[in-house]
């Protein structure tokens, strides 16, 4: 899969995720991350990341989008297309539990767009992200 045939610019992505990332609730990083998942209605799901007084229950910007998709009914592999973006140097690279929750819940070859607010930003894939994730497959014996 590549970005080339979505009906949303890398920039329309970058910008929505973007939008998304407005909306962090991050009262101790203070380090705000926007996501959006693009699914296959062409209907765009976002995610910021919403931190917590205990830290571990964070969720980050890229779960919270997928999460809310599959709540709202999309299934596994209904994906297009990720974005995410974050004020880092260059563009953000999520983090590992995010790797592999774009593992379960997304085609290995679905592109991923890893933006930042300067305007670098990256393509890459859900399998190289993470080469070699644990997947159902792994609990089949
Ligand atoms: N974070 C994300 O939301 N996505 C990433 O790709 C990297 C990290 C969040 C988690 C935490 O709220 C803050 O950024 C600092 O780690």
């Amino acid at each position: 899969m590549s970005v080339d045939n979505l009906p949303l610019t890398i920039n329309q992505l970058l910008e929505a995720a973007s939008n998304a990332r407005e909306r962090a609730y991050v009262p101790y990083s203070g380090f705000k991350v926007g996501a959006v998942a693009l699914d296959c209605d062409d209907l765009l799901h976002f995610g910021c990341n919403v931190e917590n007084a205990a830290y571990g229950p964070t969720n980050c910007a890229e779960r919270t989008a997928l999460f809310r998709a599959v709540a709202d009914g999309k299934k596994p592999g209904d994906f297009k297309v990720v974005a995410v973006i974050g004020d880092t140097e260059g563009p953000i690279s999520p983090c590992g539990v995010c790797r592999q929750v774009l593992a379960e819940l997304c085609a290995p070859d679905m592109p991923v767009v890893l933006g930042n607010l300067h305007g670098n930003f990256r393509v890459t894939t859900v399998s190289e992200l993470l080469p070699g994730a644990f997947t159902s497959q792994d609990l089949n014996g």
